[in-house]
């Protein structure tokens, strides 16, 4: 009984200088090893009268409990020990008292974007990613505006070099597109855009989302039913559309697309103009001139194709009356949409 006192305190006392990792396991071997004191005080068990072994066996086993929390409680300590050992010398100061950085949020200008990729993936189509830098073929003579088309005074566009320009639509995805991959199409091109325009609704750099559609027996049904079901998700369950005449060189025939409005649900205001009608993109039944172009038959395969600002659909309706607002990145107009 003395003596397992005596190696309690002993133990006690060679802990207090264990000051790592390494000397805790020598401790630990010192103690629990294969001759260590106490292994060897269960090895004495077997040359106790029988009587004894009981009492023996238990004081031994107490012992070995209270030398095993003293360790628990040295890990702990080492462990404590290497944190603050940790802080200090990396320097870093928790307690300091700073504002937090504010985090950020998607532009409403991108969430429009996935709003509607989402959508349109949703119902089957690819997303296609066509260049910026186009040439004149992909970007106006495949889509039908030859070189003197008068189309082209309403694309005021960046020429880099002679038949190298900035994308005035992405229309020029269409081209692409139907030059790499054989019909059955369904797909969607978003991207930037540019033309030489600039005023309180028009950027010389803008966003465009195209789509296009290539089966047998398409039709200016599947057209309306599609554009429908996209204002729908876009302006609320309410919304109708109209197909107004229009005229598009790569579309035949062509309309110009306009929404109810979702403000005032055609009663008229400002939103609408007091028209209750909400112009929001073109389309039409691709032109079968396109599709020879791309080497699709037009007797075979029919399609419709659309194309609609980005930038204009995220000004109506967020009611937002100046388009710079979406480049001039304030935060506080951007922590709007958050
Ligand atoms: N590319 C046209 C524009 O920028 C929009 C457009 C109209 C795209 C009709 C189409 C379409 O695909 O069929 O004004």
């Amino acid at each position: 009984m003395e003596n397992l006192k005596e190696i309690q305190a002993t133990a006690a006392d060679k802990l207090i200088a264990v000051d790592s990792e390494i000397k805790l396991a020598e401790f630990k071997a010192f103690v629990f090893g294969k001759s260590g004191l106490v292994t060897e005080l269960m090895k004495t068990l077997k040359s106790l009268p029988n009587d004894q072994k009981p009492q023996a066996g238990k004081e031994i086993n107490d012992l070995r409990v209270a030398i095993s929390t003293m360790i628990e409680n040295k890990e702990k300590e080492l462990h404590r020990m290497a944190i603050d050992r940790a802080i200090n010398e990396e320097g870093i100061d928790l307690s300091i008292d700073k504002p937090l950085h504010r985090i950020g949020s998607l532009h409403p200008l991108n969430r429009i974007r996935d709003k509607l990729v989402n959508y349109f993936v949703g119902n089957g189509y690819i997303v296609y990613d066509s260049p910026e830098i186009e040439s004149d073929y992909y970007n106006f003579q495949a889509l039908n505006i030859p070189p003197d088309h008068p189309a082209r005074d309403m694309q005021d566009t960046f020429f880099i070099e002679d038949g190298i320009l900035l994308r005035s639509q992405t229309s020029s995805g269409q081209i692409r597109h139907m030059e790499h991959h054989k019909p059955p199409l369904k797909m969607i091109c978003p991207g930037r855009v540019y033309r030489s325009d600039d005023d309180s609704t028009h950027s010389p750099v803008f966003h465009q989302l195209e789509g296009l559609v290539i089966d047998k027996n398409v039709t200016l049904c599947d057209l309306k039913g599609t554009l429908e079901g996209f204002a729908k998700f876009i302006f609320g369950d309410q919304t109708t559309i109209r197909f107004r005449p229009s005229y598009f060189p790569f579309t035949e025939p062509s309309v110009e697309v306009d929404v109810s409005c979702f403000n005032c649900h055609g009663r008229g205001c400002r939103v609408c103009k007091n028209t209750g009608w909400i112009e929001i993109l073109g389309a039409g039944m691709v032109n079968r001139k396109v599709l020879e172009n791309c080497n699709i038959d037009p007797d075979e395969y029919h399609g419709f194709a659309f194309g609609m600002g980005l930038d204009r659909i995220t000004m109506i309706l967020h009611a937002i009356n100046d388009i710079k607002l979406l480049w001039e990145n304030d935060v506080r107009f951007l922590h709007m949409f958050d």
